[in-house]
């Protein structure tokens, strides 16, 4: 499966995921002058809200997708040197000099490897260092990814798409915090937290799920097909209001490298 993003159309329908980012990134007691790391950045629109509260701090942003890095790079430019963007795999991540900060943002259950994820994170951080994170968790776009099975049993998707392999995983909390104090971490917390998401339309709702849910299933449809696709799993997610809801759960992670 391909790593890459549509990184303009990510910027443009990334709002669930910045308003998320910034519940994360205000609830971190700062001093304002940490040396973080950005585990994930996509865009660059949580990092600009993180660089925000470090006026005297730096912020180091890792994607591994290229299309992300170069548009969070672009878009972060005015902060530069404070805030760096750089390509790299967080599971092969070695980073100069540790920080004293790791927040990532829907992005850890990308990463199928959690207990090398956290060796990673643990190495990239100082002895004392916090690593504060959301992704998603177990239970997560359940019902979503219903209705996209029920779409690609149709006869126009079912032969492109009747093997997906596993593109997630959404850990639950109790795992979590057991992989984390294995890794070498303490203060370890971790919360499961249902967070739905609405779109006034189908169509906005088929935008967002092309970009960001679909994704996988996407790239192995032909080009003509891919809208319909889409747009075919929304109105399986319509609320009878006529607003169209992505179930999200979030898993909250926090946890400190021991001194
Ligand atoms: C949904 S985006 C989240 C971006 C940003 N944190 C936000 O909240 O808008 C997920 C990001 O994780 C990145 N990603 C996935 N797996 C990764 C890995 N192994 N190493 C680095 N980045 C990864 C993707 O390239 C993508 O930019």
């Amino acid at each position: 499966m391909s790593g890459e993003w549509d990184a303009g159309s990510y910027q443009r329908v990334s709002g669930p995921q910045v308003e998320w980012g910034r519940r994360v990134v205000e609830r971190i007691p700062l001093r304002g002058d940490e040396d973080a790391l950005d585990a994930g950045c996509g865009t660059g629109r949580v990092t600009r809200l993180l660089a925000e509260r470090l006026p005297d701090g730096t912020v180091l942003a890792v994607d591994a997708s290229h299309a992300m890095a170069e548009e969070a790079a672009r878009r972060l430019a005015d902060l530069a040197p404070r805030v760096r963007v750089r390509v790299a795999d967080l599971l092969a991540l070695r980073v100069d000099e540790p920080v004293e900060l790791i927040v990532s943002t829907a992005t850890f259950h990308w990463i199928l490897d959690h207990d090398r994820l956290f060796a990673r994170m643990r190495a990239a951080l100082r002895p004392g260092g916090r690593l504060v994170a959301q992704c998603g968790g177990a239970g997560n776009i359940a019902r979503t990814l219903r209705a996209a099975d029920e779409v690609s049993a149709r006869p126009a998707y079912a032969a492109s798409l009747a093997e997906m392999p596993e593109a997630w995983l959404f850990a639950d909390h109790h795992a979590t915090v057991d992989r984390l104090d294995r890794a070498g971490f303490t203060e370890t917390r971790a919360w499961l937290e249902d967070a739905p998401v609405h779109f006034p339309d189908a169509v906005a709702g088929a935008e967002f799920l092309a970009t960001v849910v679909l994704r996988h299933h996407l790239e192995r449809l032909d080009p003509e097909r891919r809208a319909p696709f889409a747009r075919e799993v929304a109105e399986l997610c319509m609320l009878p209001d006529g607003r169209m809801e992505i179930d999200y759960v979030r898993l909250n992670l926090e946890a400190r490298r021991e001194e």
